[in-house]
């Protein structure tokens, strides 16, 4: 990496020459590209808006969470889980897992660099990223230059908001659950959490444990399955199962199994979509809730289960059916979304909603030397499997590459040439 600067200008951009990919974002899924590049012996660049690495997993998410998904399924590339790991590893087991993998494959991101924008420059051929980073009331910005860019800023990198009538004129607190972190402080309070993914199911059981009162928003269905059917994991028994028989068979069964374990949850108001879960996941990229305990909180009625959301008032809340609640605090677990469009200049290989357009397993590679990393919805195994890939192809470049300059120039001038 060779860096300039205008010594003339204060207020120059320093321009930064990097010999290797630039990975954009620091969590799981540049982790994992990292290291499978340091392992083929290329250099390069990670950087990371936060002042650590797995930010979302270090500083947006619960206490209690665990991995969903059995530990074999969420392990990274090249370096397993220690043996002593549980078979769904805590949220702190899961950061120093990442942290010992970083330090193993000796990735030092350069934290809090914020990278604003990057576009491909057609006229030399390489990538331009610049990032903005502000220490105290110190900012300043770093152009990068590069053949290579992995976009791994994640499917979650942003919270979603939804604007909802009324709800700025409510008084009580309204956070969204990246900032939830435990219902300790919500003891004896009416607490509403809007929307019943994993997040919301997840926030309104932690609720429960600590003695408030929770209402759950389920605007329209959700697919909610046991995390284990028969002692097996439900995401294992379906990946075995997928092997051999179409999806539609695979969610019947999925379907009927999770009958016989959980009942009829539109009992509980909980209305089941139309298609099944997986061709749900598939063809639309919504999540089924694996169930760890909300389920049996609201069948005990100690979660209600409430219709959408019409308006807020100053200390209530009025729902589509014309019920009126009575609330002290609002958790919205309405979801995440990428932040590819706000910063990458390219309207090819990403859609306008910041995902690759090419349908999975085709989605981690664009043109001009552009890559995704984590943009499957197939959480970490599927970070894991672009990851591998993307090293492999950029790889075989850096070979021939390297081979035709050992051919072609001398060694003392081969950094000079190539900028
Ligand atoms: C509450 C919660 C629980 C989850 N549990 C599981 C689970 O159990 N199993 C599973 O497989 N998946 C789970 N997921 C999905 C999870 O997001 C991914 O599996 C995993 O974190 C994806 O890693 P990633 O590196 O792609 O994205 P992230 O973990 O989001 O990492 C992206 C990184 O990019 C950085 N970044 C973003 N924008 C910029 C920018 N402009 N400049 C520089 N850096 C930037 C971010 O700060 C972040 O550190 C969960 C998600 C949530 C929200
Ligand atoms: N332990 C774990 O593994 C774990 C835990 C938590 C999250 N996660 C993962 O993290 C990702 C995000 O999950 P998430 O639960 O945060 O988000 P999500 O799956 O996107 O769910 C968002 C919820 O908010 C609802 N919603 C959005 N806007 C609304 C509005 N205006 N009014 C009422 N409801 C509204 C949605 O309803 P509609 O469906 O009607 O839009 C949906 O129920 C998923 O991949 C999930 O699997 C994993």
């Amino acid at each position: 990496m060779f860096s300039f600067s205008d010594q003339n200008d204060l207020f120059a951009r320093r321009c930064v020459w990097v010999n290797g990919p630039v990975i954009v974002g620091a969590g799981p899924s540049g982790l994992a590209v990292g290291a499978c590049l340091k392992e083929q012996g290329i250099p390069c660049v990670v950087l990371e808006r936060a002042d650590c690495i797995a930010s979302l997993w270090q500083k947006r998410t619960y206490d209690r969470l665990k991995l969903h998904l059995p530990k074999q399924f969420c392990q990274l590339p090249k370096l397993p889980f220690p043996q002593h790991f549980p078979e769904y590893p805590t949220k702190k087991q899961f950061i120093d897992y990442l942290e010992s993998y970083a330090n193993h494959f000796g990735i030092k991101p350069q934290f809090n660099e914020s990278v604003e924008s990057a576009k491909y420059d057609e006229a030399c051929r390489l990538w331009r990223i610049k990032t903005v980073s502000v220490q105290g009331s110190v900012r300043s910005e770093i152009e990068y230059i590069c053949q290579w860019i992995v976009v791994a800023t994640g499917e979650n990198a942003e919270r979603v908001v939804p604007e909802i009538d009324g709800l700025g004129d409510f008084h009580g607190e309204i956070i969204h659950a990246c900032e939830y972190k435990s219902g300790e402080k919500y003891s004896g309070k009416k607490v509403l959490v809007v929307g019943c993914g994993n997040s919301g199911m997840e926030v309104s059981l932690d609720l429960v444990n600590h003695n408030a009162k929770p209402s759950m928003v389920s605007r329209s269905s959700v697919h909610v399955l046991p995390r284990e059917i028969f002692g097996r994991s439900t995401f294992e028994l379906a990946m075995m199962m997928m092997k051999w028989l179409p999806v539609w068979i695979v969610d019947k069964i999925l379907l009927l199994l999770t009958w016989f374990i959980l009942g009829n949850t539109e009992s509980y108001g909980l209305k089941r979509p139309s298609i099944g879960p997986l061709e749900l996941k598939n063809t639309y990229g919504k999540t089924p809730v694996l169930d760890v305990g909300a389920l049996e909180k609201i069948r005990a009625g100690d979660i209600e289960v409430v219709p959408g959301i019409k308006k807020f008032s100053k200390n209530m809340v009025e729902l589509v059916n014309g019920e009126e609640l009575a609330i002290d605090s609002v958790v919205l677990a309405t979801g995440y979304c990428s932040n590819v469009p706000i910063w990458l200049k390219e309207a090819e290989f990403f859609s306008k909603a910041g995902y690759p357009k090419t349908p999975f397993p085709n989605g981690w590679k664009g043109n001009t030397g552009l890559y995704a990393v984590g943009f499957t919805k197939r959480g970490l195994s599927g970070a894991s499997s672009d990851a591998m890939k993307i090293a492999q192809d950029i790889s075989k470049v850096w070979k021939e590459d390297l081979k035709q300059k050992k051919q072609k120039v001398p060694t003392h001038r081969r950094c000079i040439s190539t900028f």
